[in-house]
């Protein structure tokens, strides 16, 4: 994948809510929307200046028409919780789209969409474009966020949660066999045990599957290396080849990396 260099973007924020707590959803008016695709991120920079780095957010949607990106975060840090400040009409900057995306799949395939956490929101644009094909897989620690929209994209949502607060009571796999669903291929983005939980279950099924392994992103520009997972590739020298979530994902085949 050839290296992305793009120009940093001083955008508008159109609007800002809470969408659960610690979640926020955030519009922004952006020459990013142009181009950007499922599955790719872009980084924001915190207003102090003296927080150099951005913080990496996942795309969840895209409005081509009215060139915004929706960005849906959860504050993690001192520099998300400064975007929670941020007001409609204020001014961003951010540097996007970067990353590479998921690979959509043939109309004549059926898709499971797996979001786990705060990978949900990434799938929400992927639902949209496949257009009612998916079948979407939430998993919650107790309260449930973007369900609703999901469901608008025509797409069939199943939820399961570690509290039992609604659906399965449990993870996502077992919102899958509890629902009997099959696939030719799987999307998922979440953390890294669900991940593995996901490649080993669609490795025993034969199931073609992709993982967005943005979770581990710190940086998101390469200066880090706090994002490097190990491939199945062998380097002759070393004996292992490494991946940077950032700059060579954040999706790559399952079977591909290490989890
Ligand atoms: Fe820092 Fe990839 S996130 S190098």
């Amino acid at each position: 994948m050839p290296k992305q260099y793009r120009k940093k973007e001083s955008c508008t924020i159109i609007r800002q809510e809470q969408v659960a707590p610690d979640i926020y959803s955030m519009w922004v008016q952006t020459e990013a929307a142009d181009t950007a695709r499922a599955g790719q991120f872009a980084n924001l920079f915190c207003k102090d200046k003296s927080r150099l780095l951005p913080r990496p957010i996942s795309i969840a949607q895209i409005d081509r028409e009215k060139r915004a990106l929706r960005f849906v975060y959860r504050v993690a840090g001192e520099g998300t919780a400064s975007f929670v400040e941020m007001k409609s009409g204020e001014k961003i900057e951010l540097i996007g789209p970067l990353g590479n995306g998921f690979p959509i799949c043939g109309s004549d395939e059926t898709a499971i969409l797996i979001g786990g956490g705060i990978g949900v929101p990434p799938m929400l644009e992927l639902a949209r474009e496949l257009k009612n094909a998916s079948q979407v897989v939430l998993g919650y620690k107790d309260i449930p966020f973007l369900k609703e929209e999901f469901e608008a994209t025509g797409s069939r949502v199943y939820v399961a949660t570690e509290s039992g607060s609604m659906g399965t009571k449990g993870n996502v796999i077992g919102a899958i066999m509890e629902n009997n669903l099959g696939a030719n291929v799987i999307y998922a983005c979440g953390p890294k045990a669900m991940l593995a939980a996901v490649k080993k279950y669609a490795a025993v099924k034969k199931i073609r599957c992709y993982v967005s392994m943005e979770e581990r992103m710190a940086c998101g520009i390469g200066a880090c290396l706090g994002c490097v997972v190990k491939t199945k590739d062998k380097n002759g020298h070393t004996g292992v080849k490494n991946a940077c979530v950032c700059s060579d994902g954040p999706v790559f085949l399952a079977e591909e990396v290490e989890l």
